[in-house]
């Protein structure tokens, strides 16, 4: 089993980026932490991170055919990308659509989300654990 774990915007800015909201670890310890769940769970996994809503699209597309599922948090591009819901519905594989905060309990604005549309499950406002019940998920998924 094999998936990708796609970060968008700012999201390499972790540990100095509103650490009020977002926490003081930085981006590389969330990948130490995927990398380590996907370890024990025997999932193999590549991380990719951008802030480029292109560059995204293309890491969905290159899931086609070499991964099984994708988790993504789309970060900003979560209330705005028609092109990256688009993306995950042309894949067509299973996609858990994750947020470190909760973003009900922000700004109106963060509320709604495109790519979750293409997701089976959005899980928000857990910080990393939230990455892990994602692959937990799309393990259980998979497996079925
Ligand atoms: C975020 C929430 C988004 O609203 C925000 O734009 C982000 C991060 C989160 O992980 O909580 O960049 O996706």
């Amino acid at each position: 089993m094999k998936l990708f774990v796609l970060n968008g915007p700012n999201l390499n800015m972790l540990g100095i980026r509103e650490p009020g909201i977002y926490g003081e670890r930085n981006f590389d310890a969330l990948i130490a932490y995927i990398k380590e769940v996907c370890n024990r769970e025997n999932i193999e996994v590549e991380c990719y991170q951008s802030n480029h809503e292109g560059v995204l699209v293309d890491l969905i597309q290159s899931a086609y055919g070499r991964a099984d599922g994708i988790v993504i948090n789309p970060a900003a591009y979560t209330h705005t990308s028609v092109a990256i819901l688009d993306a995950l519905k042309a894949v067509n594989l299973p996609a858990v659509e994750v947020h470190l905060s909760d973003i009900n309990e922000r700004e109106p604005f963060r509320r709604h989300s495109y790519p979750a549309m293409a997701c089976i499950a959005q899980i928000k406002g857990k910080g990393f654990a939230g990455y892990e019940e994602a692959i937990l998920l799309l393990k259980e998924r998979l497996s079925q």
